[in-house]
This record gives structure tokens, C-alpha cells and sequence, in this order.
């Protein structure tokens, strides 16, 4: 007898390579038009699946995670972040939650040097004026970009994709300090200097990449406080999440030029940005393409479908979230 296919509700539209593989192995219900759907549309479409596949899009709140149906046994998340799943609720639940990590790490890591040299080097006026044509001519005083090689960087939360940056960092001539709960070995710090507080950290940080995750600890961490401790005209990146930012220090520290310069690719509430953000000169802006290239979402996609194939083949999926 044929086993029958696990039944799998997928919330976005997904690359296509990764499309085919699960119309292969699944009874899956795909997002063909990639609409966004509300909490309860998403709910009705999990109705007797046995899995959901979503995205940070896709807020699985306790209340979400209290309404699923019964035959829901595993979320597997297309993120390496897992901040929009509430994990305990999931864990309380008896369900198996996922996520894709490894498989982003250079791609997001290559955003935060975009975002760092774009935010020095002024991207975002630099492009501005040739578009506008205010260009005027070349002059020896400026407009003027901020040094960047050869300066200290910051780096909070050095993970893999914080190391990522790192290594980047390191062809820049840059001095790397990073700030991590428990240091790393020698091996792969690589001669960078260790913080056991962010304070500490940032009053070092010419530079600082956020690359840590969002956390009820790191929720707004970077507030009024802790920018005050920050060398004056500091540049600030973050590639992580946006909710580690308080939006009002960091738009306040901007506008005085205490932080002469940010380059950010998240943000609270995306896509719906503090507007704020839109009129300063000194913001570099991306709409969160961290891991948006087509080898990451492939591989991300495979990534996650492979937590599922080992969770229905009763194998403990690679990326566990919830406790094994
Ligand atoms: C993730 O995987 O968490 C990223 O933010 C998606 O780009």
C-alpha cells in the first residue's frame, strides 16, 4: 500500500524550484497569487492539513496557534528568524516549529556591508542628486562620504551572520569588537575584541551592525541611552530585525548628527515604515532584502522542506526551534 502524502498548507508563493518539489511529496495547497492572507483566511486554509509552511509574514500569534486545527502538527518557518512564531505557545501546544538557518548567512551578511558602505558613503544622496540633477560639479569639499575602511566596527550579536560580517569586515582593514552572551572560541573569533556588555561595545563602535535576534531582552535596545554612549556621528546598520531600534532615539539621533548616518533593511512594522525615516538624507533604505537573492530563497525553501521531509519520515528535523 502507497503511503498517503502528507497534506501541507503553504502561506506564500514560493520559488518555483521549490514549488515543484512539493507538489512531488505533498498534498499541497499552494498561494499561486501570493496574497497575503489575514490570520483566519490563513486558518480556513489550514483546515486538515497536517502542516503549515509559512513566513515572517505571517503572524503566528498564541491566539493563531489556539485556533490551528488538531491535524497541525508542524510550522516550518521560510526565515532563519522565528520572532513572528510564539515558540512557547507553539511548544506548549505539541507542535514542532522550524526555521532556515545557514542558508542566508552570506547573502544577509552582503547586505550589511551594502547597508554600511551605502550609509557612509551616501548612497542614498549620492543617487538622489544624479537623479534630480543637482549635481553641480565635482568639488574638492564635498558633498563628503564617511571613511570606512580602516575604522572600528561594532558588531552586536555575532552569530553567523554577525562572523559573516565580520569576515567581510576584515578586507576593509576594519577593527572588529562584537558582543555575544557567551564568547567565542579563538577560532573563530579571529583576533575580534569581545564585549561582555553592549555599553560597553557601543562606546567603541565607529560603526555598529545589528545582527542579533529580536528577543524580548534586545526589543529596543539600541534606545536613547545607548546611542548616547556611542562616538559622535556614528553609523549605524541593521540587517537583523527592525523592533531592536527605537525608532524615536535613532530618527532624534540622526537629525542632531549624533548618528551621522544609518542604513537600514528592517524595520518595526514593515512595510509600514515611521515616515519620518523617508525625508532624512542620512537614511539608506531597503525594503528588507536580507536573504533576496534567488539562491538564498531556493535554498531557503529546500532548507525548510527538508525539516519537513525528516518530521513525516520520523527523523528529528535539522532546525529544530521547539525542544526535541
Ligand atoms: C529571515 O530569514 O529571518 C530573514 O529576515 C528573511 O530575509
Amino acid at each position: 500500500m502507497t503511503k498517503s502524502k502528507p497534506k501541507l498548507t503553504v502561506s506564500r508563493k514560493l520559488p518555483r524550484t521549490v514549488e515543484q518539489r512539493l507538489l512531488a511529496d505533498y498534498d499541497v495547497t499552494l498561494n499561486a497569487d501570493d496574497t497575503i492572507f489575514t490570520a483566519d483566511q490563513l486558518l480556513e486554509r489550514a483546515q486538515g492539513a497536517d502542516a503549515l509552511l509559512v513566513t515572517p509574514t505571517e503572524k503566528c500569534t498564541s491566539d493563531f496557534i489556539a485556533n490551528l486545527p488538531e491535524t497541525i502538527k508542524i510550522i516550518a518557518t521560510f526565515s532563519v528568524g522565528y520572532d513572528h512564531i510564539d515558540v512557547n505557545a507553539a511548544t506548549a501546544a505539541g507542535l514542532t516549529v522550524t526555521n532556515t538557518p545557514d542558508v542566508l548567512t552570506d547573502a544577509t551578511a552582503d547586505i550589511a556591508l551594502l547597508l554600511l558602505l551605502g550609509a557612509a558613503r551616501g548612497a542614498y544622496w549620492g543617487d538622489k542628486m544624479v537623479r534630480t540633477d543637482t549635481w553641480g560639479a565635482w568639488s574638492p569639499t564635498g558633498p563628503l562620504g564617511i571613511e570606512f575602511s580602516g575604522k572600528k566596527l561594532g558588531i552586536l550579536g555575532m552569530g553567523r551572520i554577525g562572523q559573516a560580517v565580520a569576515d567581510r569586515a576584515r578586507a576593509f582593514n576594519m577593527e572588529i569588537h562584537y558582543s555575544k552572551r557567551t564568547r567565542l572560541p579563538e577560532e573563530l573569533e579571529k583576533g575580534a575584541i569581545y564585549h561582555e556588555n553592549v555599553e560597553s561595545l557601543l562606546a567603541q563602535s565607529q560603526f555598529l551592525s545589528i545582527n542579533c535576534a529580536s528577543t524580548p531582552e534586545t526589543h529596543k535596545l539600541l534606545n536613547r541611552e545607548n546611542i548616547a554612549l556611542m562616538p559622535d556621528g556614528a553609523v549605524v546598520v541593521n540587517s537583523a530585525r527592525g523592533d531592536i531600534i527605537d525608532d524615536d532615539a535613532l530618527i532624534e539621533a540622526l537629525k542632531s548628527g549624533k548618528v551621522a548616518a544609518a542604513g537600514l533593511d528592517v524595520f518595526t512594522g514593515e512595510p509600514n515604515i515611521d515616515p519620518r525615516y523617508r525625508s532624512l538624507d542620512n537614511a539608506f533604505l531597503l525594503p528588507h532584502l536580507g536573504s533576496a537573492t534567488l539562491e538564498t530563497r531556493e535554498a531557503m525553501g529546500m532548507r525548510a522542506v527538508d525539516n519537513l521531509d525528516a518530521f513525516f519520515n520520523n527523523r528529528t528535523p535539522g532546525d529544530l526551534v521547539t525542544p526535541a
